[in-house]
């Protein structure tokens, strides 16, 4: 094995996992490649100094599949596997004009994000961050009739924003409590109004009825600030919006904003638009619980991710059709 990928000493495939790949995974590609990790501090620049020769490039959402690394890699690179489901950090368009392949991980994160979706609604609903903060930093003086009164969530109505596999999945584990399940969609879901009773409205209904709203939509230029300001003030004032699918999609300021003078109850927010960074209104507002992207963050999740990973560079190094391709 060599760091510089394009001078490997035998004629095995390189792969370059671009941070860091759990074993369960590297040891499937380890087998048959020449496997090289950036870390998990590699920056752009030191990326794009591995690239050249490498056949596969491993990706995760805080990294740039851009032109700029995909021409450093070279005319060789076959796949790019994204580390995720979502995969807004690759430029799929140049990778499709590369003659690159593009793979996720869907479908064994469903149970671990909606679960996380779930832990957010209640942790925003009871106010559990604020009240264990007090808590641990020495304000809590005694039970208090009056502390910390939150949202009941037994007979709310649930807005899900996306009824993909993860929107589905918090629909399913929502619907033995939830009065009412709404729902947006671009394409309707007769499967889950049957199973489930839900019902399809526009956005800006569900906004207007719903108590919680909980976002499972893609990043796209479509989907960026699809909650804004005035989409927050549609919402009831005692409502939470919990976003576990992409940071772009939520206008933090005017999250911060509301969260501040009371217009919306409380927020549950995983994600945000330039991770690690996180907005400072957000981490001051009131009522706001936030979590450093952990959606995914299950043992059994995220070892069935990097086994996927694997599958899709090996399929796609050996010839055939990668089990999970995008483009
Ligand atoms: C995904 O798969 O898109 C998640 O956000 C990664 O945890």
């Amino acid at each position: 094995m060599s760091s510089a990928l394009g001078a490997s000493v035998d004629s095995r495939p390189t792969v370059l996992v671009s941070r860091r790949l759990l074993a369960a995974g590297m040891v499937r590609l380890a087998g048959s490649c020449e496997v090289v990790e950036g870390g998990l501090d590699a920056t752009p620049e030191r990326l794009c100094e591995l690239a050249p020769g490498a056949d596969a490039i491993v990706a995760d959402p805080t990294v740039a599949v851009d032109e700029r690394l995909l021409d450093a890699a070279g005319p060789q690179l076959r796949i790019v596997a994204n580390f995720a489901v979502g995969h807004d950090n690759v430029d799929v368009e140049a990778c499709t004009q590369r003659g690159v392949l593009v793979t996720n991980t869907p479908d064994v994160l469903t149970n671990a994000t909606a679960e996380l979706a779930l832990a957010l609604t209640f942790a925003a609903a009871r106010r559990m961050s604020e009240a264990e903060a007090d808590l641990r930093e020495g304000r809590w003086t005694g039970w208090d009739p009056q502390a910390y009164l939150g949202l009941e969530l037994s007979g709310a109505s649930f807005g899900v924003v996306g009824m993909g596999r993860i929107g589905q999945r918090y629909a399913e584990l929502v619907a033995g409590f939830a009065g009412e399940i709404v729902y947006a969609s671009r394409t309707p879901k007769p499967e889950v109004e049957r199973e489930l009773g839900a019902l399809r409205l526009g956005l800006e209904e569900l906004l207007g009825r719903a108590d919680v709203v909980s976002l499972h939509v893609p990043a796209t230029d479509e989907t960026a600030g699809l909650i804004g300001r005035d989409e927050i003030a549609r919402m009831k004032p005692r409502a939470i919006l919990v976003n576990t699918a992409r940071g772009p999609l939520v206008d933090a300021a005017a999250l911060a904003e509301a969260l501040g003078e009371g217009a919306i109850g409380a927020a549950g927010l995983d994600v945000y638009e330039h991770e690690p960074q996180v907005p400072a209104g957000l981490l001051e507002a009131p009522r706001c619980v936030l979590l450093p992207h952990i959606g995914s963050a299950t043992t059994r999740s995220r070892e069935a991710m990097a086994r996927l990973v694997a599958d899709n560079v090996l399929a796609a190094l050996g010839g055939s059709e990668p089990p999970n391709r995008v483009s």
